[in-house]
């Protein structure tokens, strides 16, 4: 076997503070169903999107440490507030193809605008970084980037009440200024927020395009693996292993309804700086 078709055999490695990156983990699956996929999430540790950068980071070079060790052939970083602060050092610190979630967010809302006006809606640590509308402006310097923080949209989509008077009210008070604002664009900069997306849609109006980064970012992953030639022949039908750093039962019954189907086995392990990974064999 050449160097090559080793790495067409490896996994991707996926991972999210929590069971939001099931989101990104559910497109990845259905552009490349023959690959197999590791998923981590930080469940222990959720959530990341109110925690500061430094702490995010150290999180983040964990998960990783772990992943790598597993042998990936990819990694995809699916929290949104992960790949906004801590992209740039992973791809510093480990030798392997990294994606984040925003960029290919970013580039899809510079193509679809027609007006030059794009809104970005993400945790309190995406949006106070700017990772968005700087990766905006890096394509297209004049649009014009508006962006809202809605914190309430991870407990809403948690709890499955993604249609009902509460997430209504709650989406039409967060996403009024960038109504008044005129974008024609949204960014679903979280993993929590496509379980939102006909809420947020139906308050938008229908001149709004929603952009959802996971679609983009398994577009994204698929060209990067054809470019090296390392995806797997499509005949083949992918294995998906899950690691949690919670006992499991909370991922297996939240994710169900992130992942629309059911879980293999989902395994416990502990990280920390000393031994980066403990258990789950
Ligand atoms: N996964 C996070 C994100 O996409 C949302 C949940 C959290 O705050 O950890 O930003």
């Amino acid at each position: 076997m050449n160097t090559g078709e080793k790495l067409t055999w490896k996994a991707i490695g996926i991972f999210d503070s929590g069971v939001g990156g099931l989101t990104v983990l559910r497109e990845i699956v259905k552009v490349m169903p023959q690959e197999d996929t590791i998923y981590l999430g930080d469940t222990a540790r959720v959530p990341y999107g109110t925690k500061s950068p430094e702490t995010v980071i150290r999180f983040a070079r964990q998960i990783t440490s772990f992943l790598v060790s597993r042998d990936i052939k990819l990694l995809v970083v699916a929290c949104n507030t992960a790949s906004a602060v801590s992209l740039e050092v992973l791809k510093e610190e480990f030798p392997i193809p990294i994606v984040g979630v925003i960029e290919p967010g970013a580039a899809r809302a510079a193509t679809v605008t027609r007006s030059g006006r794009v809104g970005v809606i993400g945790t309190a640590g995406t949006i106070r970084s700017s990772a968005y509308t700087k990766a905006i402006k890096r394509i297209n310097p004049d649009i014009e980037v508006i962006t809202g923080e809605c914190p309430m949209f991870v407990p809403l989509a948690e709890e499955g009440w993604v249609d009902n008077e509460v997430a209504r009210l709650t989406a039409e008070i967060y996403l009024r200024h960038l109504k008044e604002q005129g974008v024609d664009t949204l960014v679903l900069g979280c993993t929590h927020y496509p379980l939102l997306k006909g809420i947020i849609g139906e308050v938008m109006g229908e001149g709004v395009t929603l952009v959802d980064s996971a679609a983009e970012t398994a577009t994204r992953v698929r060209d990067i693996l054809a470019g090296e030639g390392a995806l797997r022949p499509e005949q083949e039908n992918g294995n998906h292993h899950f690691f949690v750093t919670d006992v499991p039962a909370g991922f297996i019954r939240i994710g169900n309804r992130f992942l629309g189907g059911d879980f293999g086995d989902v395994y416990q392990i502990r990280l920390d700086d000393d031994h980066p990974a403990q258990g789950g064999t």
